[in-house]
This record gives C-alpha cells, structure tokens and sequence, in this order.
C-alpha cells in the first residue's frame, strides 16, 4: 500500500483553498480511455491531426462527428469511480475547492461535483461549426464501433454540428481559463491527478501554485518528477490514492 506522507495529507485536509486539476487519468478505472497512455491511449490508435482539430473537421466532417459520437457513447455507459467521489467528498469538507479539468466527460459533475471548469470543453454540448448557435442531444448515438457519422444540422443556419470539445489549434474557453489560472496563484494546495503534463497552457497550471507557494501533490500510476520541497509524488491509480487521503479520518 502507498504511504500517504503525513505533510502531503495534512496539506490537502487543511487546506484553505485547494485546487484540484484532473486529467484523463482519474477517469481511467471507470473504463474512459486516456490519450497517451502506450497501447491503450487514443492517441495510440488514432491520428488526432485527423480528428481534433478544425482542419479536420472541414475535411471529413462524418469521419469526426462519427468518432466523437462514439466517444459519446462509450461514456453513457460509464460510472464515477472512487476518485471522482473522493474530489466530490473534498468540495463538501474544505472551506474552498476550485475544480479544474481537462477532461470532456461529466463523471465530476455525476459524482456531485457541483461546479467545473472545464479546459477543454464537453463532448456533451455540441455546437454549429458555423454560427455557434447550441445543439442538443437527442438520445443516445447508435453507434456499433467508431464509424464515420453526417454531423446534424444546426437549427439556426444550416451548418453542421460539430463537438463542444476545444481541438488543437483552438483557444480554451476563456472564462473557465481565467478562472483556472487565477485558482492557481491563488490555492494553498493543488492536487494534479492523472495527467501528462503536456499540453499547453493547462499544463502550466501545477507549476503556477507551486510558484505562489502551494504544496502541490501528483497523483499518477507513472513517477512524476518533482523539483522543490513543496511537491509530492503519489505514485498509484487514482481510485487507490485519493480514498487514502480520506481514510481513518
Ligand atoms: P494523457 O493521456 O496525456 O495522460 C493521462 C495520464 O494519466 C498519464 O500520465 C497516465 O500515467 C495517467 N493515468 C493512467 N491511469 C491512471 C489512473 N488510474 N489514475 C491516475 N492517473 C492515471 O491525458 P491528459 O493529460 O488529460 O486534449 O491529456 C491532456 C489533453 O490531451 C486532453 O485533454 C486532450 C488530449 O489531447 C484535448 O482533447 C484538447
């Protein structure tokens, strides 16, 4: 069993204000696929230049609209696993929590997180390529695999539908980015589960609490190499980790 140090839980559980930043990871033993993860990644499977970006769009919009629908599909059947409850069970006992993910699924919001910032949009809140106007969902896609899929219309100008999702190449949703970068300086602790690290500008944010001062603790099945005193490395799946904090309490 990971031993929790004694500093790193006691940063969490007193925190006054603790930020919490998620990535595909913490979703992962709900059985959500991560991005770069060797073998089981999308990224791994799938060209993202193909498919995440608005280039990609405009070329084969079926192709895109189809994976995402699968994507969509395969998340209606999912549930919250312990770490998104664990967050939930956070936002309840700490005077402030800021919730921030990169993260396109509602397992937070399905777990009882009341409010998230969501990075990178949702694949839940489609919208005109065009004129922006929203789409909503009927139902579920039926779809069998990940399979090419005509876009719907837009209701306002004709235009098709294209995921709420930010692609490459795209700019973050600037309110939810404002609000990230602001908890950040501001936190006294953030805890950084299940993400790589790698794309821009999210993943400056573990590095703007620690800069202000803020204990900052990762949580990953991989080391996470940490630089200063204030940083931790909790090495496990989330599911694990995050219920150990809360343990014997
Ligand atoms: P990645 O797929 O890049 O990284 C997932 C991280 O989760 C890795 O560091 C894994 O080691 C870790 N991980 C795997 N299983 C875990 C578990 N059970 N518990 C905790 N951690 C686990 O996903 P992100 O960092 O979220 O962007 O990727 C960032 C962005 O890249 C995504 O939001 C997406 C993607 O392209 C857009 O869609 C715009």
């Amino acid at each position: 069993m990971t031993d929790i140090p004694a500093a790193a839980r006691q940063a969490v559980l007193q925190a006054r204000h603790l930020v919490v930043f998620t990535g595909a990871g913490v979703s992962a033993e709900s059985g959500v696929h991560t991005f770069r993860d060797a073998l089981t990644g999308l990224w791994a499977r799938f060209d993202p230049m193909q498919l995440a970006t608005p280039e990609a769009f405009r070329r084969d919009p079926a192709l895109v609209w189809g994976w995402y629908e699968w994507r969509r599909q395969l998340l209606l059947g999912v549930e919250p696993n312990p770490a998104h409850r664990v967050i939930a069970a956070l936002e309840q006992r700490l005077p402030r929590v800021t919730l921030i993910t990169q993260n396109v699924d509602d397992l937070h919001e399905r777990a009882g997180s009341r409010k998230v910032l969501h990075l990178h949009g949702s694949i839940f809140t489609p919208r005109c390529f065009d004129c922006e106007h929203p789409y909503k969902f009927e139902g579920a896609p039926a779809m069998a695999a990940e399979q090419p899929l005509e876009p719907p219309r837009c209701s306002s100008c004709n235009g098709r539908v294209r995921p709420g999702v930010v692609w490459f190449g795209e700019a973050l949703p600037e309110g939810a980015l404002t609000a990230a970068f602001s908890a950040a300086e501001d936190c006294d602790c953030l805890l950084s589960i299940g993400t790589s690290g790698l794309v821009q500008p999210a993943a400056q944010i573990p590095e703007v609490a620690a800069q202000a001062g803020a204990t900052v603790i990762h949580v990953n099945p991989e080391a996470v190499a940490v630089h200063s005193a204030n940083q931790y490395s909790l090495q496990g799946p989330a599911g694990r980790i995050l219920p150990l904090l809360l343990a014997d309490d």
